[in-house]
């Protein structure tokens, strides 16, 4: 396990709220509310699933992280980069740590993937999905605007939403037999992604307070990353992991491996 970037050292706990964080929470909530209310999740959290069809479907989450998850960490460095020079470093290396932290997650899911069953060589020669490559390109689009404020609403919704919904996910999965062999992904980002929602309220916060027009900017991040993420992603997994015509799952394909 990689160490967490978490409080630049002497300030463990944030000395402001800002008004935004409100905002974020609120917009959270209700898109939580949302999400409990699609097919997906109904599916997940019913007992009578059956295993087979949620270790499926759980491929297939898997298999979208994988997709979109290099971009995203390259287009977040990339707009970490674009902060006013007068934004004081501190704030920039916490950024850079955290994204260091997740470098290699996607990497994690596909550790998971292969523990379904999954083909490792199938899933490194894929395309990824039309709806991660919309994920992708939410965030490839904040660092071509050039609007690094915005990066951090789209990161609250990431960091904010990731560890509830692994934490109410994790013990539905056991009960379903999948094992630390595939719950690396889940177990990690249920306890880590805490401390990592921690450090995005206080960088929002600090933010917020320093550059006042960047408030704007913070919610258009969120609100546009919630427009590809996690709804329409889950849903077009779930719907991909109940086909049984395998030319329809393996139309991403880009290389001469089988889908897995
Ligand atoms: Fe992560
Ligand atoms: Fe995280």
């Amino acid at each position: 396990m990689s160490e967490t970037a978490t409080f630049p050292e002497s300030e463990k706990v944030p000395r402001i709220r800002h008004g935004i964080i409100d905002w974020l929470e609120q917009n959270t909530a209700q898109l939580l509310q949302e999400i409990v209310e699609q097919d997906f999740w109904k599916f997940i959290m019913s007992p009578d699933a059956d295993p087979k069809a949620v270790v499926a479907l759980m491929r297939q989450v898997y298999l979208e992280i994988v997709g979109y998850q290099p971009d995203v960490i390259e287009a977040a460095i990339a707009s970490i980069a674009q902060f006013p020079r007068n934004m004081k470093p501190r704030l920039v290396k916490a950024m850079l740590a955290h994204q260091g932290d997740e470098f290699d997650h996607g990497e994690m899911a596909l550790r998971d993937f292969v523990g379904l069953g999954g083909s490792e060589a199938a899933a490194r020669s894929k395309r990824m999905s039309p709806e991660a490559f919309a994920v992708a390109g939410v965030w490839w689009m904040i660092a071509r605007r050039r609007d690094p404020f915005a990066y951090l609403g789209a990161l609250y919704l990431f960091e904010g939403l990731t560890p509830t919904v692994t934490g109410l996910v994790k013990e539905k999965l056991m009960a379903k037999g999948l094992t630390e062999k595939s719950l690396e992904y889940v177990e990690f980002h249920s306890t880590e992604d805490v401390k990592h929602a921690n450090l995005v309220n206080y960088l929002i916060s600090e933010v917020a307070s320093t550059y006042p027009q960047a408030t704007e900017s913070i919610k258009y991040g969120f609100e546009c990353f919630r427009a590809v993420y996690p709804i329409p992603l889950w849903r077009a997994a779930f719907e991909r992991s109940q086909r049984k015509d395998e030319t329809v799952a393996t139309r991403f394909r880009k290389g001469e491996h089988d889908d897995a």
